[in-house]
């Protein structure tokens, strides 16, 4: 076990033994050592019931019927948009899309707004931290409308190099930005780019997909203009995310996929598309999860962001010491050096061992991590590596987890030095 004590730490908000129980994969899969949310969260009982209760008692399609059962579902469906709307600083539930994925609600605002407002002489920005689903549809894009593509680089310390951002932003008509590196933590100062961004006349697109499981969100304060983000990683179900984005800019884009539920009015000339949100939400959409996404939220509210928020720095604190203390010159972790500045993933590389070796021999003593690119192939090829083996930490995990995790490494490094 590390030698480090915890004793002079401030105590934890969270009380990861008690939150534990309240997840059946912990007493279903006796001595797991989770270390994988940034790839997929575990699930509360309070969610996998929420969804339970409401195939069980109020299941219908939505938005068509006039029956009893039909109101119930929709009241299920929209009164969960409203509360998750709530939780990112949203008073207008309308604003909050239903997407299938933060994937797909990044797809979104590129071939809705992006389509309609970029072309040839055109630039958007992105950083050198996004992940695929933050880049690729933008090149996608590029390619058929021929607009120019900058990056804000990582200066040597983990976090963006914003020397030269006026003269990035210079005419650009989007920032496309992550709130949290999925890879190396970095939390980009938001609110700076967005106002750089703004004075420059453009728009900004966060993507929340790690930081708004992890920290209070609040899109009036951080005044972006798009947000993207996925119930799975933060305790609710796979299949659905969110996109909300300001009134005005959803009422003049264009409708993304086309089909029932999405129209106003269709005849053999044309259509007319809904208003908001199921202007952009078009077939049945994902009612049981929605409802299931509604409970995450619920049950992080019960815990407070903020202290959802202090309880990852402290891991992140004590996962950075006890393992560098532990392994010196043998463990390199990739990012910022302070935990306040990260969020809770650490990306790490062990003597010359490949994250995929590690990964292996870490699960014969059931600690998950994840090896591989984390669908950020441009920062890989900043880190200058194939691969990381990446720790990540949620709300169940405790000190614990991280000493399990160190005497995984420990046997790792036994195992390959034979
Ligand atoms: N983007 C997810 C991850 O970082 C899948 O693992």
């Amino acid at each position: 076990m590390a030698d480090i004590s915890v004793k002079d730490a401030p105590a934890d908000p969270l009380s990861p033994e008690e939150i534990r129980a309240d997840f059946p994969l912990f007493a279903n899969r006796e001595g797991i050592v989770f270390l994988d949310s940034a790839a997929s969260s575990q699930k509360p009982i309070q969610v996998i019931e929420a969804m339970d209760h409401y195939y069980a008692f109020d299941h219908s399609n939505v938005h068509r019927a006039a029956y009893d059962l039909a109101e119930a579902a929709t009241n299920d469906m929209e009164g969960a948009r409203q509360r998750i709307a709530r939780f990112i600083g949203v008073a207008d539930s309308a604003e909050l899309i239903f997407t299938k994925n933060a994937t797909e609600a990044l797809n979104l605002v590129a071939r809705s707004w992006g389509a309609a407002n970029l072309g040839e002489g055109d630039a958007i920005v992105l950083t050198q931290l996004e992940h695929h689903a933050n880049i690729v549809p933008w090149q996608q894009l590029a390619a058929e409308k021929g607009f120019e593509i900058r990056w804000i680089d990582l200066a040597d310390d983990g976090m963006l190099d914003l020397s030269d951002l006026d003269r990035i932003l210079d005419g650009a008509k989007l920032l496309g930005l992550t709130a949290m590196s999925n890879v190396i933590g970095t939390i980009p100062p938001v609110r700076l780019l967005t106002d750089a961004a703004h004075a420059s006349g453009a728009l900004v697109c966060l993507d929340g997909c790690q930081s708004v499981p992890h920290m209070p969100t609040d899109v009036k304060e951080l005044d972006v203009d798009f947000l993207a983000f996925s119930s799975h990683k933060m305790c609710g179900p796979t299949g659905i995310g969110a996109l909300w984005a300001r009134r005005h800019l959803l009422e003049d884009m264009p409708p993304f996929l086309g089909g029932g539920g999405m129209i106003l009015d269709v005849n053999r000339d044309g259509f007319i598309p809904a208003g908001l949100p199921s202007k952009f939400e078009a077939g049945t959409p994902a009612i049981a999860e929605a409802v299931g996404f509604g409970a995450a939220v619920d049950y992080l509210e019960s815990l407070g962001m903020d202290n959802v928020r202090a309880h990852e720095i402290q891991l992140t604190s004590y996962a950075m010491r006890s393992l560098k203390e532990r392994f010196g010159s043998d463990i390199t972790i990739h990012g910022p050096a302070e935990p306040d500045q990260r969020g809770a993933v650490m990306s790490m590389a062990y003597r010359d061992i490949h994250p995929h070796d590690l990964s292996q021999v870490l699960n014969q003593r059931q600690v998950c991590i994840r090896p591989g690119h984390h669908c950020a192939k441009p920062l890989m090829r900043y880190l200058g590596v194939g691969a990381t083996a990446r720790a990540s930490w949620y709300i169940y995990n405790d000190t614990n987890d991280i000493d399990l995790l160190g005497d995984a490494l420990e046997a790792a490094g036994e195992f390959f030095s034979i």
